[in-house]
């Protein structure tokens, strides 16, 4: 591995670039490939079967493209396929999953008590309080499955007064109310945290997985000696399905407007 090649980075769909944004500013001299599975959003209600399989021709086409690592820009994918992709890929390459990261820096915060909400697929795998616990926390963590956020942010509707009455609906859980954190446990969900705050009347601190990985991401190259020094290609976008309104939606995740590119990952690349 070499300094320039780019990290890769995937979701089920645009919401992992929120944690493309979180690199960016974090390491701006790094190259980011990145590819949203759009075709099959959501994951989080697919079988693991299924989200391992796309994650794993994903990953080929990552490798086809020279990377020096790969990010796991989705809490749904790392619960049910990273142990799967790491001990198919080992030899490869480096692959790092979102949740790690979060469970790691909610521990050195101390808090005590967290609320976490995600997909269902997320939360039926139950990744993490057994994360938790294998880091020997006594963290008191209560976590519900929101499955109808992802699919209804990733079309950009959010802010209004549905989307709000939806999010009520969730977050109105008894169980939520004396957490002193709330995590967001989906990539996608950072486009709804003012809202999230709002909600609990910005008395609790409103967690996300973007800047854990940053900083996961940045330790990793930097203790492999693998740090760009200066950003020699621009960043790259694919998606497995595009959308007429594609580039329009990712501009409010990412903050710019990205040219994206269509790929199959059902083809030899
Ligand atoms: N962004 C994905 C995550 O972090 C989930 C969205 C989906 O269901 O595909 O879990």
């Amino acid at each position: 591995m070499t300094k320039s090649q780019a990290i890769g980075v995937f979701d089920s769909g645009i919401g992992g670039l929120t944690v493309v944004k979180a690199i960016e500013s974090l390491l701006p001299h790094e190259q980011i490939i990145y590819v949203g599975d759009t075709q099959h959003m959501p994951y989080g209600d697919k079988s693991p079967e299924h989200i391992k399989a796309y994650c794993k021709r994903i990953v080929e086409f990552l490798l086809t493209k020279d990377v020096k690592m790969i990010v796991i820009a989705c809490n749904t994918a790392s619960s049910v396929a990273a142990s799967y992709l790491r001990s198919t890929f080992w030899e490869q390459v480096e692959i790092m999953g979102v949740i790690r990261p979060a469970i790691l820096s909610i521990i050195e915060k101390k808090y005590k008590k967290i609320g976490i909400i995600g997909t269902q697929g997320t939360i039926q795998s139950n990744i993490y309080p057994t994360l938790f616990q294998e880091y020997h926390s006594d963290i008191e963590l209560f976590q519900l499955a929101t499955p109808l956020l992802a699919p209804m942010i990733e079309q950009g509707f959010y802010g209004n007064k549905v989307s709000k009455a939806v999010l009520e609906e969730y977050l109105k859980n008894d169980q939520f109310q004396d957490k002193e954190a709330i995590l967001l446990a989906c990539t996608h969900y950072p486009l709804i945290k003012n809202e999230v705050a709002t909600y609990f009347n910005h008395t609790k601190d409103i967690l996300d997985n973007a800047e854990p990985m940053a900083n996961a991401i940045k330790k990793y190259l930097y203790d492999k000696n693998l740090l760009s020094e200066t950003k020699l290609n621009e960043n790259q976008f694919y998606v497995t399905e595009y959308t007429q309104n594609f580039e329009e939606t990712s501009k409010i995740f990412h903050g710019s407007t990205i040219h994206i590119e269509a790929i199959d990952i059902h083809h030899e690349f």
